[in-house]
């Protein structure tokens, strides 16, 4: 990874979790000390009992469109971040789609791993206008802006005007809203395109509609990798816009 882009993404996660921390922190009814060993236990437990454990808490409960939980960055961890590069990495996707795109940090670790390609672009969606002139200032910022295609307003909107077909889609909205916008951008997946969806354990019980219509689906191979906050693996097995029960890759049967 480029060092000026490492050294941006450094301080946007230290950002994040001193939002995190101060919004724990008005949530939590108990002492400071109480909620240091409290954030000892949620790095300590799985990341399958993490949803369950905020729940208990009183932590984190859905609440992201009220004003104050709306301006949280919300940024994937460095470690989701280095998945994501990764998986770049290891795919060598010419088209990724981003649903859900805040200030960038995750667009960072895509954008910067198709630099190191040499190829690609990452459509990073995002409707609050202020996250969007962040987003476009880090990106800036990195050098990145060849390799990354803002699309400012809702998500349902922008994935209305797309065509072709994309090889990667980072899920990463407000977990509600994920089946609604996976259905809608079935017809833009193909044999091979991965879908991977983030907070499929911290936001368990919402996005539960979504993991079960990938379950049912023949078409889909999917799994939740048991990793910080759950991500959900999704390979497309044959046409996503066609009802069809064999393996195919570009259409041929
Ligand atoms: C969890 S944050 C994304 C974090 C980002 N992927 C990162 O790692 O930095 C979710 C974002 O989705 C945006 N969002 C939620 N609903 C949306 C919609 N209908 N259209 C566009 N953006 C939306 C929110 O404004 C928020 O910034």
């Amino acid at each position: 990874m480029a060092s000026s882009t490492a050294v941006l993404l450094r301080r946007l996660h230290e950002e994040s979790r001193i939002e995190i921390i101060a919004r724990a922190r008005a949530q939590f009814p108990g002492s400071n000390e109480e909620l240091l060993s409290l954030a000892e236990e949620y790095e300590a437990i799985a990341p399958r009992l993490r949803g369950r454990f905020l729940e208990t808490f009183g932590l984190f409960t859905d609440d992201f469109d009220s004003p104050e939980g709306s301006r949280l960055s919300l940024a994937v961890s460095p470690e989701t971040g280095g998945f994501l590069r990764n998986m770049v990495l290891s795919q060598w996707p010419a088209r990724i789609l981003e649903l859900g795109s805040s200030c960038g940090v995750s667009t960072l670790y895509f954008a910067d791993a198709l630099r190191t390609l040499g190829r690609g672009v990452v459509i990073a969606t995002e409707r609050d206008p202020l996250k969007c002139a962040r987003l476009r200032d880090h990106v800036g910022t990195a050098g990145l802006d060849a390799h990354v295609d803002i699309r400012e307003g809702d998500v349902f909107e922008t994935v209305a005007e797309l065509d072709g077909h994309f090889d990667m889609v980072f899920i990463d909205v407000w977990a509600d809203a994920y089946l609604k916008l996976f259905t809608q951008i079935e017809h833009l997946l193909r044999p091979g395109s991965i879908v991977l969806a983030d907070n499929m354990y911290t936001a368990e019980d919402v996005v539960r509609p979504y993991k079960h219509y990938l379950d049912d689906d023949p078409r889909f191979s999917t799994t939740t990798l048991d990793f910080e906050s759950g991500i959900e693996f999704t390979v497309v097995v044959s046409r996503a816009d066609m009802a069809s029960q064999g393996a195919c890759r570009d259409g041929a049967q």
